[in-house]
């Protein structure tokens, strides 16, 4: 998809905000070389190379890889699809934040790819919409596109159980360390229309579909339809649910267990 790239990093800061306890769980040391996988405007790749890593952020945008180079002249960014990226060498970790369940198309494929980057032993460590993610949000938009007559809006997203990411890293070659699965109900702060903001910038893909005409009026329905659920005194507040999880590449070949 494309992003908007200022809309995204100035009004929706808190995506990258919320990362900043995973690099805790990642814990990089220094001279590891780490990837960011679903890297955007490379805030997240920045924090893990404060912490003396070597890091390689990658994503899937032409506009974001641009936006992280010209912020972080000093580190490696590029442009690959996590579904089917190749290294020409292996790595300690891959990290991700907020950006798995942007990646729909195979989830069996990017923990694929993902393994493949590791050396046994790597961590891969990552945050991302769980189960539920956003739950009052998407019916504000399922039932405002049906009094529209528009049908169902495609969701452009990917928010697994615990359980089902978990069986997945598993049948990926992963052993699973840590997985945490919470409610984070998320302050909009710097997005004054709320859901209206929230879908335009989030769900740009459903929107493109809308007919030019209804756009306004469709926007204006869903925040009248979230706001009981999601505007406080203190303002609009998004229902996010999320997975965070830390997994390590199996080591090849048979473990001593196996041969038992
Ligand atoms: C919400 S942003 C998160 C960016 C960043 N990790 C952060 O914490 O601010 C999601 C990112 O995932 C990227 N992305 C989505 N699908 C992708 C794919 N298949 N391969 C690589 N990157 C992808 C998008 O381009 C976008 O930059």
């Amino acid at each position: 998809m494309n992003w908007a790239v200022t809309t995204y990093d100035s009004a929706f800061g808190y995506v990258s905000a919320h990362g900043a306890p995973l690099v805790d769980l990642l814990d990089p040391q220094p001279g590891e070389r780490v990837i960011d996988l679903g890297c955007g405007a490379g805030t997240f790749s920045a924090e893990i190379a404060e912490r003396g890593a070597d890091v390689l952020g990658i994503d899937g945008s032409l506009d974001m890889v641009a936006q992280a180079t010209a912020h972080y002249p000093g580190l490696s960014f590029a442009v690959g699809d996590a579904h089917n990226f190749t290294t020409s060498e292996s790595f300690d970790a891959v990290a991700s934040n907020a950006a798995l369940h942007w990646m729909t198309r195979d989830p069996d494929a990017v923990i694929a790819s993902v393994h493949a980057a590791l050396r046994p032993g790597g961590r891969f460590v990552a945050e991302m919409g769980g189960a539920g993610n956003c739950a009052e949000l998407i019916a504000a938009m399922q039932t405002a596109w049906r009094v529209f007559g528009l049908g169902e809006p495609e969701l452009p997203w990917y928010f697994p159980s615990p359980a089902e990411y978990t069986n997945r890293l598993e049948e990926g070659g992963f052993t699973v360390r840590l997985l945490e699965y919470a409610d984070r109900p998320t302050r909009m702060t710097e997005g004054p229309n709320g859901a209206a903001d929230w879908v335009r910038t989030y769900a740009a893909s459903a929107m493109a579909d809308v007919p030019p005409e209804l756009v306004e009026p469709l926007l204006g329905r869903i925040n009248d339809l979230a706001a009981p659920a999601l505007r406080r005194e203190s303002g609009w507040v998004a229902d996010y649910v999320r997975l965070r999880f830390a997994a390590v590449r199996k080591p090849d070949g048979k473990s001593p267990l196996d041969v038992l």
